[in-house]
C-alpha cells in the first residue's frame, strides 16, 4: 500500500518520533483557536506531548526483554493511531508478535497503515473492538502476554482486571492515568469510587496518585493469586504513569497486600507517618502537634521504582539518541536514587509558605539534613521535593535557620 493510494476522511500529516515515521492526523486542521485541545478534536486520538510517555514506554519494554532474556509477545488495546506499536516493533529487540486494538475503527484503518507502511505486518496485527473483550480473548493460559500497556483516556481502572488475566506468569504490566483530579484529591469520592482509596491534596499527591493506582492493581492482581512489584512510576505533564511486574503465587500476592496501607498526614504542621494494614489507624491525632489528622489510603506503601530496573534504562537511553534524551536521563537518575528512600516528599516552598520565609536553595536544606545525620534525595515527583528520613520539626528548624 502506497502512501499516495490511501486516502482518510480526515486531514494527515507524516510524524517522525523515535527510530520510526507514521502517520498521524494533522492537529492543527481541527482547531480554531491554539488554546483548544486538538488530539480529542481529531477523527483519531494522537498527542504529541505523549512521545516522553512514549519513549519511556520502548526504553522499559527494552529493560523488561533484557530482564527476561526471551522473546516476548506485546498488547496495546487502546492503540490510536499505532504508534506506540510501531515503536514497540522497530525499537525494541526480542519482540515475537504485537497485538494492537481500538474501538474506533478511524483509528485501527490508520493503525493498519502505518503498520503497513513499517513493514511489520508479520509482527503486528491490528483489532477492532473493546480493549476489555479483547483482553478476555486473550485470557487462555496459552495465548497470555508478557506485556499489556493500558494507555487509556482518563483512568486506566476499568481494564487493569482484563489485563490482569491476559498476563503471563512474570508479566509486565504499563499504567497511565490522566485523571489526576480524582487522584489528587480535587474529587475525592471519585478517587473512592475508581481505586478504592482516599486521596488527599498534599504537596506529594502525584506520589499518592502512584500509590492509589499501584494499591488499586495490587488488590486486582491479588484476587487472581499474582503479586505486584513496581519497576518503575513517574508523574509528568497530565498523567501518572506506573509499570509493574505479576507474579503468580498466593504467598506473592499476600505480601504486596501486606504493602498496602495508609498514610497519615498533619495539614498543621505537616508530620506524615505510615500505617500499614487495610484499615485505617484509629488515631486521630498528630504525635507533634495534637491537631486532627488526616488519612490517605488505602494505598501501596511498597516502592514505586527499582534501582537495578531504573539503571537498565539509562543503560538503553544511552544507546540511543531521543529528542527528550535529557529529560529522561533526568527522570531516571532521580528516580534510581530514590528508590530506596521513605515514602513522601517536603516542599521547601510549602514549608516557607506556612513559616512566613524566604525559600533558601533546596541544595543547601538537602545538606543541611545530611550533616545533621539524616538521608536526603531529591525526587522525581517535584523539582523543589526532598525526600528525607528526618522528621517534619527537623526539616522546619533547618530551612528557618538558613534564612534567619
Ligand atoms: C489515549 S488514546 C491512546 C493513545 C495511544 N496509546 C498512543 O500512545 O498514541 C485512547 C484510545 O482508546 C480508544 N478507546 C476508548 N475506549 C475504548 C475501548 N473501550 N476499547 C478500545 N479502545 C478504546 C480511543 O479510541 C483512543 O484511540
Ligand atoms: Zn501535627
Amino acid at each position: 500500500m502506497k502512501e499516495a493510494e490511501i486516502s482518510f476522511s480526515f486531514p494527515t500529516e507524516v510524524v517522525r518520533e523515535g527510530e520510526i515515521s507514521f502517520v498521524a492526523p494533522r492537529l492543527e486542521a481541527f482547531v480554531d483557536e491554539p488554546w483548544e485541545y486538538a488530539p480529542s478534536k481529531a477523527p483519531v486520538f494522537y498527542n504529541p506531548i505523549m512521545e516522553l510517555n512514549r519513549d519511556l514506554a520502548v526504553l522499559a519494554l527494552q529493560a523488561y526483554q533484557k530482564m527476561r532474556d526471551k522473546k516476548i509477545a506485546a498488547c496495546e488495546p487502546l492503540s490510536g493511531c499505532g504508534v506506540r506499536g510501531v515503536r514497540f516493533a522497530l525499537e525494541v529487540e526480542g519482540i515475537s508478535r504485537i497485538v494492537l486494538n481500538d474501538i474506533n475503527e478511524e483509528a485501527v484503518r490508520l493503525a493498519e497503515f502505518n503498520v503497513q507502511r513499517n513493514n511489520l505486518g508479520d509482527r503486528i496485527s491490528v483489532a477492532n473492538g473493546d480493549a476489555n473483550l479483547l483482553l478476555s480473548s486473550y485470557a487462555a493460559p496459552r495465548r497470555r502476554f508478557d506485556c499489556i500497556d493500558i494507555d487509556p483516556f482518563g483512568s486506566p481502572v476499568a481494564y487493569i482486571d482484563s489485563a490482569i488475566r491476559a498476563l503471563r506468569d512474570h508479566g509486565f504490566l504499563a499504567l497511565t492515568a490522566t485523571d489526576l483530579a480524582p487522584l489528587c484529591g480535587v474529587h475525592p469520592r471519585a478517587c473512592i469510587r475508581k481505586y478504592g482509596g482516599r486521596p488527599l491534596r498534599t504537596e506529594y499527591c502525584h506520589e499518592l496518585a502512584v500509590r492509589l493506582l499501584t494499591g488499586c492493581l495490587t488488590t486486582m492482581a491479588a484476587k487472581h493469586g499474582m503479586g505486584v512489584r513496581v519497576l518503575l512510576s513517574h508523574s509528568t505533564d497530565h498523567y501518572i504513569r506506573v509499570y509493574a511486574i505479576a507474579n503468580y503465587g498466593a504467598k506473592r500476592a499476600d505480601i504486596s497486600v501486606q504493602k498496602i496501607g495508609h498514610i497519615l498526614h498533619c495539614f498543621t504542621c505537616l508530620h506524615r507517618e505510615t500505617s500499614s494494614g487495610i484499615i485505617s489507624s484509629s488515631r486521630q491525632e498528630c504525635i507533634e502537634c495534637g491537631a486532627k489528622v488526616s488519612a490517605a489510603g488505602p494505598l501501596w506503601l511498597g516502592k514505586t521504582s527499582n534501582k537495578e530496573f531504573c539503571a537498565l534504562m539509562i543503560k538503553e537511553l544511552k544507546e540511543r539518541n531521543l529528542r527528550n534524551q535529557k529529560i529522561i536521563l533526568k527522570l531516571l537518575s532521580l528516580s534510581r536514587d530514590e528508590a530506596e528512600a521513605s515514602p513522601t516528599y517536603y516542599v521547601t516552598d510549602k514549608i516557607c509558605d506556612k513559616l512566613d520565609l524566604p525559600i533558601p536553595p533546596i541544595i543547601e536544606v538537602m545538606e543541611k539534613l545530611r550533616n545533621s545525620g539524616y538521608e536526603a534525595t531529591s525526587t522525581s515527583f517535584c523539582s523543589r521535593g526532598i525526600r528525607t528520613d528526618a522528621p517534619a520539626k527537623v526539616v522546619k528548624n533547618i530551612t528557618a535557620r538558613l534564612v534567619t
